[in-house]
């Protein structure tokens, strides 16, 4: 007889707001791909997240569509990871709704990521922005996820995300399962190249600072010559050596190694050396990523159909649980 063994899930999402970068594939996306071997997962477009910056439409679609076909080049194989885009399933905004009923203003006006963005754009400060904590609650809670990887920057999220979990299932009885972080060791928050206390962020003004899942092996290796780094030329990893410390991230995270073999391999060697070897490493991480996307993205009928399939699966599994939610909080039910 089959003996059908249930899968851990996982469940994380990206922004469709421009290519992502180097910080977004080793903090995230690089995981996302290693879990899906030994885990049901589930991967999302979050384009409903990203209208709170309100994108030009023309713009949202061609992005969204261009993520999808990233999160395949990366390696994601649609038939065995659910693959979809977050608008395609009704039961997000739908049970964001719910949730945001069950958080408190207060919980919520404390997200660091809401205050960021509120000083970065006093011109749009919509209540989306400041809601946008239970859509993600939304997004995880209703594929039951063991695991999220993440980034670091989105820790945060996750904590509330299980505070609102738990306050539910305090009130109605277990509902939703209290969803774990996964944050990678080396990655968890690539710095800016070119500041190294800053996130390496897509938004930043100065093209220098951050490298492109889609940017040239000619840009990469520009960019990485010119990281800034300090004057000790020797390469470990300490305090105050930020710049240094972001590149033995990334090196890391792109060959496997550990900080200790990295600093014994680059003994007596100066920054040359050691930025040659991150720009080489980086370049051929990315390469098959990036010919993988060329080829995807001429296939729109390909995409459209891994879309259709993921929304559909996406939708099953998801409707499950906002029915269970619906019920627990006394909608009518016919
Ligand atoms: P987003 O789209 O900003 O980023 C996607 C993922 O990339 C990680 N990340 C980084 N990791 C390391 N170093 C960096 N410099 C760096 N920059 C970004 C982020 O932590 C994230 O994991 N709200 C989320 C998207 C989202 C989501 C979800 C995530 C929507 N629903 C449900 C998990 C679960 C966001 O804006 O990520």
């Amino acid at each position: 007889m089959e003996t059908a063994e249930k899968k851990q899930i996982v469940l994380s999402a990206i922004q469709p707001t421009g290519t992502p970068t180097l910080g977004n594939y080793l903090g995230a996306l690089k995981n996302w791909k290693t879990m899906s071997n030994d885990y049901e997962c589930f991967y999302a477009v979050a384009d409903l997240h990203s209208i709170t910056v309100r994108p030009e439409p023309a713009q949202l679609r061609r992005r969204t569509l261009e993520m999808y076909a990233l999160l395949l080049a990366i390696g994601l194989d649609p038939e065995k990871n659910t693959v979809f885009v977050q608008s395609h399933v009704n039961a997000h905004a739908q049970l964001a709704w719910i949730l945001n009923c069950y958080t408190q203003f207060g919980e919520a006006a404390r997200m660091t990521q809401f205050k960021d963005k509120s000083e970065k754009h006093p011109e749009n400060v919509n209540v989306g922005l400041f809601s946008y904590p239970t859509l993600m609650a939304a997004d995880i809670l209703l594929y039951q996820a063991d695991f999220v990887p993440i980034g670091v920057d989105q820790k945060q999220h996750l904590e509330i995300t299980r505070d609102i979990a738990e306050r539910f299932n305090g009130l109605y009885g277990d509902t939703f399962k209290l969803p774990e972080p996964f944050i990678g060791k080396a990655g968890a928050k690539i710095m800016s190249l070119q500041e190294p206390t800053k996130k390496m962020s897509k938004s930043d003004t100065n093209a220098k600072a951050f490298i492109s899942m889609l940017d040239d092996a000619d840009a990469i290796t520009r960019k990485i010559k010119s990281a800034v780094t300090d004057s000790e030329a020797c390469v470990y990893c300490g305090e105050g050596k930020d710049g240094v410390n972001n590149l033995m991230g990334i090196y890391a995270c792109c060959t496997g190694k550990s900080f200790d073999e990295i600093t014994a391999e680059f003994e007596g060697k100066g920054y040359g050396d050691f930025k040659a070897a991150v720009a080489e490493a980086v370049v051929e991480e990315l390469r098959p990523v990036k010919a993988e996307f060329d080829r995807l993205i001429a296939d729109k009928a390909y995409l459209n159909a891994c879309m259709q399939q993921g929304a559909e699966k996406a939708s099953y599994f998801a409707n499950k649980t906002l029915r269970k939610a619906m019920k627990k909080v006394g909608f009518y039910q016919l």
